[in-house]
Protein backbone atom coordinates (compact mmCIF):
# COMPACT_ATOMS: atom_id res chain seq x y z
CA UNK A 1 0.00 0.00 0.00
CA UNK A 2 1.33 3.91 -0.83
CA UNK A 3 -0.22 7.21 0.76
CA UNK A 4 0.99 10.29 -0.62
CA UNK A 5 -0.50 13.37 1.00
CA UNK A 6 -1.54 15.97 -1.19
CA UNK A 7 -0.57 19.34 1.28
CA UNK A 8 -2.94 22.11 0.39
CA UNK A 9 -3.65 23.50 3.51
CA UNK A 10 -7.76 23.18 4.69
CA UNK A 11 -7.78 21.49 1.46
CA UNK A 12 -4.92 19.04 2.01
CA UNK A 13 -5.89 15.14 1.35
CA UNK A 14 -4.26 11.35 0.95
CA UNK A 15 -3.47 9.56 -1.91
CA UNK A 16 -3.94 5.43 -1.17
CA UNK A 17 -2.98 3.48 -3.74
CA UNK A 18 -3.29 -0.31 -2.98
CA UNK A 19 -4.20 -3.52 -5.37
CA UNK A 20 -7.84 -4.93 -3.71
CA UNK A 21 -8.59 -1.80 -2.19
CA UNK A 22 -11.98 -1.53 -4.17
CA UNK A 23 -13.59 -4.51 -1.78
CA UNK A 24 -12.18 -2.71 1.92
CA UNK A 25 -13.19 1.12 0.29
CA UNK A 26 -15.88 1.40 2.66
CA UNK A 27 -14.07 1.03 5.88
CA UNK A 28 -10.85 3.42 4.32
CA UNK A 29 -13.68 6.07 3.79
CA UNK A 30 -15.04 6.18 7.63
CA UNK A 31 -11.88 7.23 8.44
CA UNK A 32 -12.65 10.45 6.23
CA UNK A 33 -15.88 11.42 6.21
CA UNK A 34 -18.48 10.76 8.52
CA UNK A 35 -21.31 11.35 5.45
CA UNK A 36 -25.03 9.32 6.01
CA UNK A 37 -25.53 8.78 2.15
CA UNK A 38 -23.64 8.43 -0.77
CA UNK A 39 -24.20 9.09 -4.39
CA UNK A 40 -21.78 7.00 -6.79
CA UNK A 41 -21.50 8.54 -9.97
CA UNK A 42 -20.16 6.50 -12.85
CA UNK A 43 -20.58 4.86 -16.47
CA UNK A 44 -22.34 2.23 -17.49
CA UNK A 45 -19.39 0.49 -18.07
CA UNK A 46 -17.83 1.00 -14.52
CA UNK A 47 -20.99 0.53 -12.88
CA UNK A 48 -21.63 -2.86 -14.70
CA UNK A 49 -18.58 -4.49 -13.96
CA UNK A 50 -17.85 -2.95 -10.21
CA UNK A 51 -20.97 -1.02 -9.07
CA UNK A 52 -22.06 -3.95 -6.92
CA UNK A 53 -18.49 -4.20 -5.21
CA UNK A 54 -18.27 -0.78 -4.34
CA UNK A 55 -21.91 -0.77 -3.12
CA UNK A 56 -21.46 -3.90 -0.98
CA UNK A 57 -18.41 -2.32 0.74
CA UNK A 58 -19.57 0.88 1.34
CA UNK A 59 -23.09 -0.90 3.05
CA UNK A 60 -20.99 -2.90 5.32
CA UNK A 61 -19.63 0.10 6.52
CA UNK A 62 -22.54 1.86 7.08
CA UNK A 63 -23.60 3.92 4.18
CA UNK A 64 -26.93 4.46 2.68
CA UNK A 65 -25.38 4.35 -1.48
CA UNK A 66 -27.49 5.97 -4.16
CA UNK A 67 -25.86 4.89 -7.46
CA UNK A 68 -26.13 6.92 -10.53
CA UNK A 69 -25.08 6.09 -13.63
CA UNK A 70 -24.51 7.47 -17.51
CA UNK A 71 -23.69 6.77 -20.69
CA UNK A 72 -20.06 5.72 -21.15
CA UNK A 73 -17.73 8.23 -23.27
CA UNK A 74 -16.77 11.66 -23.42
CA UNK A 75 -19.85 13.23 -25.16
CA UNK A 76 -21.25 12.54 -21.42
CA UNK A 77 -19.49 15.47 -19.83
CA UNK A 78 -22.31 17.37 -21.10
CA UNK A 79 -24.53 20.30 -19.71
CA UNK A 80 -27.30 17.85 -20.34
CA UNK A 81 -25.87 15.53 -17.89
CA UNK A 82 -24.96 17.27 -15.11
CA UNK A 83 -28.10 18.64 -15.29
CA UNK A 84 -29.71 14.94 -14.92
CA UNK A 85 -27.10 14.46 -11.87
CA UNK A 86 -28.02 17.26 -9.92
CA UNK A 87 -31.60 16.08 -10.45
CA UNK A 88 -30.28 12.81 -9.11
CA UNK A 89 -28.91 14.47 -6.52
CA UNK A 90 -31.89 16.22 -5.19
CA UNK A 91 -34.36 13.39 -5.52
CA UNK A 92 -31.85 11.32 -3.22
CA UNK A 93 -32.12 14.10 -0.36
CA UNK A 94 -28.50 14.55 -0.87
CA UNK A 95 -27.29 17.80 1.58
CA UNK A 96 -24.26 18.89 2.61
CA UNK A 97 -23.27 16.68 5.57
CA UNK A 98 -23.41 13.74 3.01
CA UNK A 99 -20.89 13.08 -0.29
CA UNK A 100 -20.56 12.15 -3.95
CA UNK A 101 -17.72 9.39 -4.84
CA UNK A 102 -16.77 9.31 -8.52
CA UNK A 103 -16.26 5.98 -9.66
CA UNK A 104 -14.57 5.98 -13.26
CA UNK A 105 -12.45 7.44 -15.73
CA UNK A 106 -11.50 10.75 -15.83
CA UNK A 107 -14.93 11.63 -17.84
CA UNK A 108 -16.55 10.69 -14.51
CA UNK A 109 -14.23 12.46 -12.08
CA UNK A 110 -14.50 15.31 -13.92
CA UNK A 111 -18.12 15.49 -14.48
CA UNK A 112 -19.38 13.76 -10.73
CA UNK A 113 -16.41 16.18 -9.52
CA UNK A 114 -18.13 19.60 -10.91
CA UNK A 115 -21.41 18.39 -9.86
CA UNK A 116 -20.17 17.78 -6.41
CA UNK A 117 -18.33 21.69 -6.59
CA UNK A 118 -21.26 23.14 -7.44
CA UNK A 119 -24.62 20.71 -6.14
CA UNK A 120 -25.53 23.21 -2.77
CA UNK A 121 -22.71 24.95 -3.80
CA UNK A 122 -20.55 22.40 -3.20
CA UNK A 123 -20.71 19.05 -1.06
CA UNK A 124 -17.71 16.78 -0.37
CA UNK A 125 -16.71 14.39 -3.23
CA UNK A 126 -13.98 11.72 -3.17
CA UNK A 127 -12.58 10.17 -5.95
CA UNK A 128 -12.42 6.37 -6.90
CA UNK A 129 -10.79 6.66 -10.35
CA UNK A 130 -10.89 3.48 -12.44
CA UNK A 131 -8.59 4.35 -16.01
CA UNK A 132 -4.67 4.71 -16.10
CA UNK A 133 -5.30 8.58 -17.36
CA UNK A 134 -7.27 8.72 -14.09
CA UNK A 135 -4.94 6.87 -12.13
CA UNK A 136 -2.68 9.01 -12.90
CA UNK A 137 -3.57 12.55 -13.79
CA UNK A 138 -7.30 13.59 -13.72
CA UNK A 139 -8.13 12.53 -9.95
CA UNK A 140 -5.48 14.39 -8.28
CA UNK A 141 -5.17 18.12 -8.50
CA UNK A 142 -8.87 19.87 -8.48
CA UNK A 143 -9.63 20.21 -11.87
CA UNK A 144 -13.42 19.76 -12.63
CA UNK A 145 -15.28 20.48 -15.50
CA UNK A 146 -17.65 19.67 -18.27
CA UNK A 147 -18.02 20.52 -21.98
CA UNK A 148 -19.58 22.54 -23.95
CA UNK A 149 -20.44 22.82 -27.57
CA UNK A 150 -17.37 25.24 -28.14
CA UNK A 151 -14.85 23.26 -26.56
CA UNK A 152 -13.77 20.86 -24.19
CA UNK A 153 -13.40 21.44 -20.01
CA UNK A 154 -14.86 25.01 -20.92
CA UNK A 155 -17.02 25.40 -17.94
CA UNK A 156 -15.20 23.97 -14.74
CA UNK A 157 -13.71 25.26 -11.63
CA UNK A 158 -10.85 23.96 -9.08
CA UNK A 159 -12.46 21.83 -6.44
CA UNK A 160 -10.39 19.42 -4.28
CA UNK A 161 -11.34 15.46 -3.47
CA UNK A 162 -11.37 14.49 0.56
CA UNK A 163 -9.52 11.93 -0.41
CA UNK A 164 -8.73 9.36 -3.72
CA UNK A 165 -8.93 5.87 -3.00
CA UNK A 166 -6.80 3.98 -6.47
CA UNK A 167 -7.09 0.19 -6.83
CA UNK A 168 -4.85 -0.53 -9.77
CA UNK A 169 -6.42 -3.67 -9.94
CA UNK A 170 -9.41 -2.21 -11.66
CA UNK A 171 -7.05 -1.64 -14.70
CA UNK A 172 -7.42 -5.60 -15.56
CA UNK A 173 -10.79 -5.45 -17.04
CA UNK A 174 -9.49 -1.85 -19.10
CA UNK A 175 -9.27 -2.22 -23.01
CA UNK A 176 -5.74 -2.25 -24.01
CA UNK A 177 -6.39 0.87 -26.25
CA UNK A 178 -7.03 2.99 -22.94
CA UNK A 179 -3.78 1.46 -21.37
CA UNK A 180 -1.96 2.09 -24.10
CA UNK A 181 -3.16 5.69 -23.91
CA UNK A 182 -2.65 6.17 -20.22
CA UNK A 183 0.76 5.25 -20.82
CA UNK A 184 1.38 8.32 -22.99
CA UNK A 185 0.66 10.72 -19.74
CA UNK A 186 3.23 8.26 -17.84
CA UNK A 187 5.69 8.33 -20.07
CA UNK A 188 5.22 12.15 -20.05
CA UNK A 189 5.70 11.92 -16.03
CA UNK A 190 9.34 10.07 -16.73
CA UNK A 191 10.10 12.59 -19.41
CA UNK A 192 9.72 15.80 -16.97
CA UNK A 193 10.74 14.92 -14.08
CA UNK A 194 11.29 11.04 -13.37
CA UNK A 195 14.33 9.87 -15.04
CA UNK A 196 14.29 6.06 -13.05
CA UNK A 197 10.25 5.88 -13.47
CA UNK A 198 11.32 6.65 -17.50
CA UNK A 199 14.18 3.57 -17.22
CA UNK A 200 11.70 1.60 -15.23
CA UNK A 201 9.47 1.69 -18.16
CA UNK A 202 12.35 0.69 -20.93
CA UNK A 203 12.36 -2.66 -18.87
CA UNK A 204 8.61 -3.14 -18.67
CA UNK A 205 6.36 -3.78 -21.12
CA UNK A 206 2.27 -4.74 -21.99
CA UNK A 207 2.90 -8.17 -20.61
CA UNK A 208 4.75 -6.83 -16.96
CA UNK A 209 3.10 -4.01 -16.42
CA UNK A 210 0.62 -5.19 -13.95
CA UNK A 211 3.51 -5.83 -11.42
CA UNK A 212 4.59 -2.88 -11.55
CA UNK A 213 1.28 -0.99 -11.12
CA UNK A 214 1.52 0.39 -7.71
CA UNK A 215 4.99 1.47 -7.86
CA UNK A 216 4.32 3.34 -11.22
CA UNK A 217 0.92 4.84 -10.28
CA UNK A 218 2.71 6.26 -6.72
CA UNK A 219 5.56 7.88 -8.76
CA UNK A 220 2.83 9.32 -11.06
CA UNK A 221 0.52 10.96 -8.23
CA UNK A 222 3.85 11.98 -5.99
CA UNK A 223 5.18 14.13 -8.91
CA UNK A 224 1.40 15.55 -10.33
CA UNK A 225 0.80 16.00 -6.14
CA UNK A 226 4.02 18.11 -5.53
CA UNK A 227 3.72 20.47 -8.73
CA UNK A 228 0.10 20.84 -7.57
CA UNK A 229 1.11 21.90 -3.93
CA UNK A 230 2.96 24.97 -5.34
CA UNK A 231 0.51 25.67 -8.37
CA UNK A 232 -2.81 25.04 -7.41
CA UNK A 233 -4.61 27.20 -10.05
CA UNK A 234 -2.18 26.32 -13.06
CA UNK A 235 -0.40 30.11 -12.95
CA UNK A 236 3.16 28.57 -13.45
CA UNK A 237 5.03 25.11 -12.69
CA UNK A 238 1.66 23.33 -13.19
CA UNK A 239 1.87 23.98 -17.08
CA UNK A 240 4.84 21.66 -17.52
CA UNK A 241 2.63 18.50 -17.17
CA UNK A 242 1.38 20.11 -20.99
CA UNK A 243 4.59 18.76 -22.24
CA UNK A 244 3.65 17.54 -25.79
CA UNK A 245 0.02 18.26 -25.35
CA UNK A 246 0.32 22.11 -27.50
CA UNK A 247 0.73 19.55 -30.73
CA UNK A 248 -0.92 16.71 -29.51
CA UNK A 249 -4.41 18.58 -29.04
CA UNK A 250 -3.69 19.94 -32.47
CA UNK A 251 -3.44 16.27 -34.10
CA UNK A 252 -6.14 15.72 -31.70
CA UNK A 253 -8.03 18.46 -33.17
CA UNK A 254 -7.14 18.05 -37.10
CA UNK A 255 -8.01 14.90 -36.63
CA UNK A 256 -11.64 15.68 -35.35
CA UNK A 257 -10.92 13.66 -32.19
CA UNK A 258 -11.95 10.48 -34.22
CA UNK A 259 -8.47 9.04 -34.97
CA UNK A 260 -6.03 9.46 -32.24
CA UNK A 261 -6.76 9.18 -28.37
CA UNK A 262 -5.73 12.03 -25.89
CA UNK A 263 -2.93 9.79 -24.90
CA UNK A 264 -1.53 9.30 -28.48
CA UNK A 265 -1.54 13.20 -29.45
CA UNK A 266 0.55 13.65 -26.40
CA UNK A 267 2.98 10.95 -27.85
CA UNK A 268 3.16 12.14 -31.23
CA UNK A 269 3.43 16.06 -29.71
CA UNK A 270 6.69 14.87 -27.28
CA UNK A 271 8.51 12.88 -30.33
CA UNK A 272 7.73 16.00 -32.70
CA UNK A 273 8.68 18.02 -30.07
CA UNK A 274 11.58 16.68 -29.11
CA UNK A 275 12.90 15.88 -32.57
CA UNK A 276 13.09 20.00 -32.86
CA UNK A 277 14.75 21.38 -29.56
CA UNK A 278 17.48 18.30 -30.00
CA UNK A 279 18.44 19.53 -33.00
CA UNK A 280 18.19 23.14 -32.49
CA UNK A 281 20.95 21.96 -29.69
CA UNK A 282 18.08 22.65 -26.54
CA UNK A 283 18.08 19.08 -25.54
CA UNK A 284 20.70 15.99 -24.99
CA UNK A 285 21.63 14.21 -28.66
CA UNK A 286 19.92 11.00 -28.52
CA UNK A 287 16.55 12.05 -25.81
CA UNK A 288 14.15 12.06 -29.00
CA UNK A 289 14.85 8.52 -30.13
CA UNK A 290 14.82 7.05 -27.06
CA UNK A 291 11.63 8.72 -26.33
CA UNK A 292 10.24 7.53 -29.38
CA UNK A 293 11.91 3.82 -28.79
CA UNK A 294 9.37 3.86 -25.64
CA UNK A 295 6.55 5.05 -27.00
CA UNK A 296 6.58 2.56 -29.66
CA UNK A 297 7.20 0.07 -26.65
CA UNK A 298 3.63 0.88 -25.68
CA UNK A 299 2.40 0.86 -29.26
CA UNK A 300 1.94 4.82 -28.88
CA UNK A 301 2.61 6.40 -32.64
CA UNK A 302 5.36 9.35 -32.80
CA UNK A 303 4.82 10.62 -36.36
CA UNK A 304 0.94 11.47 -37.97
CA UNK A 305 0.57 11.89 -41.33
CA UNK A 306 -0.76 15.50 -41.54
CA UNK A 307 2.34 17.67 -42.12
CA UNK A 308 3.44 20.58 -39.78
CA UNK A 309 1.54 23.03 -41.75
CA UNK A 310 -1.42 20.88 -41.50
CA UNK A 311 -1.42 20.92 -37.71
CA UNK A 312 -0.30 24.81 -37.33
CA UNK A 313 -3.71 26.36 -37.46
CA UNK A 314 -4.74 24.25 -34.29
CA UNK A 315 -1.68 25.19 -32.21
CA UNK A 316 -2.18 27.09 -29.24
CA UNK A 317 -5.91 28.45 -30.44
CA UNK A 318 -6.11 31.89 -29.40
CA UNK A 319 -2.15 32.17 -29.24
CA UNK A 320 -0.92 31.33 -33.15
CA UNK A 321 -1.46 34.97 -34.02
CA UNK A 322 1.56 36.34 -35.27
CA UNK A 323 3.55 38.53 -32.44
CA UNK A 324 1.62 36.63 -29.92
CA UNK A 325 3.78 34.32 -27.47
CA UNK A 326 3.11 30.19 -26.97
CA UNK A 327 4.92 28.35 -23.92
CA UNK A 328 6.13 24.85 -24.99
CA UNK A 329 7.60 22.66 -22.41
CA UNK A 330 10.75 21.20 -23.72
CA UNK A 331 13.56 18.66 -22.32
CA UNK A 332 16.68 19.11 -21.28
CA UNK A 333 17.04 15.62 -20.87
CA UNK A 334 15.53 12.70 -19.64
CA UNK A 335 13.76 13.73 -16.18
CA UNK A 336 14.72 17.87 -16.45
CA UNK A 337 12.15 19.91 -18.62
CA UNK A 338 12.14 23.61 -18.83
CA UNK A 339 9.81 26.61 -20.20
CA UNK A 340 10.09 28.20 -23.41
CA UNK A 341 8.38 31.10 -24.52
CA UNK A 342 8.19 31.02 -28.20
CA UNK A 343 7.64 34.21 -30.64
CA UNK A 344 4.16 33.59 -32.77
CA UNK A 345 6.46 33.39 -36.06
CA UNK A 346 8.89 30.88 -34.75
CA UNK A 347 6.34 27.93 -33.99
CA UNK A 348 6.39 26.79 -37.13
CA UNK A 349 10.27 25.67 -36.50
CA UNK A 350 9.61 24.01 -32.91
CA UNK A 351 6.87 21.20 -35.43
CA UNK A 352 8.52 20.37 -38.23
CA UNK A 353 8.33 16.90 -39.03
CA UNK A 354 11.43 14.82 -39.41
CA UNK A 355 11.90 11.79 -41.75
CA UNK A 356 13.64 9.20 -38.93
CA UNK A 357 10.74 8.79 -37.18
N1 LIG B 1 -9.23 16.91 -14.51
C1 LIG B 1 -8.04 16.70 -15.01
O1 LIG B 1 -7.02 17.14 -14.49
C2 LIG B 1 -7.91 15.84 -16.24
C3 LIG B 1 -6.66 15.36 -16.64
C4 LIG B 1 -6.58 14.51 -17.74
C5 LIG B 1 -7.74 14.15 -18.42
N2 LIG B 1 -8.95 14.64 -18.01
C6 LIG B 1 -10.19 14.25 -18.70
O2 LIG B 1 -10.32 12.85 -18.59
C7 LIG B 1 -11.11 12.38 -19.68
C8 LIG B 1 -10.44 11.16 -20.26
O3 LIG B 1 -10.32 10.20 -19.23
P1 LIG B 1 -10.44 8.65 -19.52
O4 LIG B 1 -9.54 8.28 -20.63
O5 LIG B 1 -10.32 7.95 -18.23
O6 LIG B 1 -11.92 8.52 -20.16
P2 LIG B 1 -13.24 7.78 -19.69
O7 LIG B 1 -13.65 8.18 -18.35
O8 LIG B 1 -14.22 7.98 -20.80
O9 LIG B 1 -12.83 6.23 -19.65
C9 LIG B 1 -12.45 5.59 -20.83
C10 LIG B 1 -13.29 4.32 -21.08
O10 LIG B 1 -12.86 3.30 -20.20
C11 LIG B 1 -13.99 2.68 -19.57
N3 LIG B 1 -13.50 2.22 -18.27
C12 LIG B 1 -13.17 2.98 -17.21
N4 LIG B 1 -12.60 2.21 -16.26
C13 LIG B 1 -12.63 0.94 -16.71
C14 LIG B 1 -12.18 -0.29 -16.19
N5 LIG B 1 -11.55 -0.37 -15.02
N6 LIG B 1 -12.38 -1.40 -16.92
C15 LIG B 1 -12.99 -1.33 -18.17
N7 LIG B 1 -13.39 -0.19 -18.73
C16 LIG B 1 -13.22 0.93 -18.00
C17 LIG B 1 -15.02 3.76 -19.53
O11 LIG B 1 -16.32 3.23 -19.42
C18 LIG B 1 -14.78 4.48 -20.85
O12 LIG B 1 -15.47 3.83 -21.87
C19 LIG B 1 -11.24 13.55 -20.65
O13 LIG B 1 -12.52 14.10 -20.56
C20 LIG B 1 -10.19 14.54 -20.17
O14 LIG B 1 -10.56 15.87 -20.46
C21 LIG B 1 -9.05 15.46 -16.93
Amino acid sequence: MKQIHVNLGKDSYDIQIEKGLLDHVGAALRKVIQARTLAVISDDTVDGLYGGRLERSLQENGFTVRRMVFPAGESSKSLRMLANLYQGMADAGLTRSDAVITFGGGVTGDLGGFAAATYLRGIPFIQIPTTIIAQVDSSVGGKVAVDLPSGKNQAGSFYQPKAVFIDPELLQTLPIRFIHDGMGEVIKYGCIRDRSLFELLETVDDNSLPAYWEEIIGRCCAIKAAIVERDVFDLGERMILNFGHTIGHAVERYYSYGCYTHGEGVAVGMAMLTCRTEAMGLTQIGTAERIIRLLKRYSLPAAVRASASDLLPYIGHDKKKRGSRLTFIILKKIGVCELLPVAGEDIPHYIRKREFI
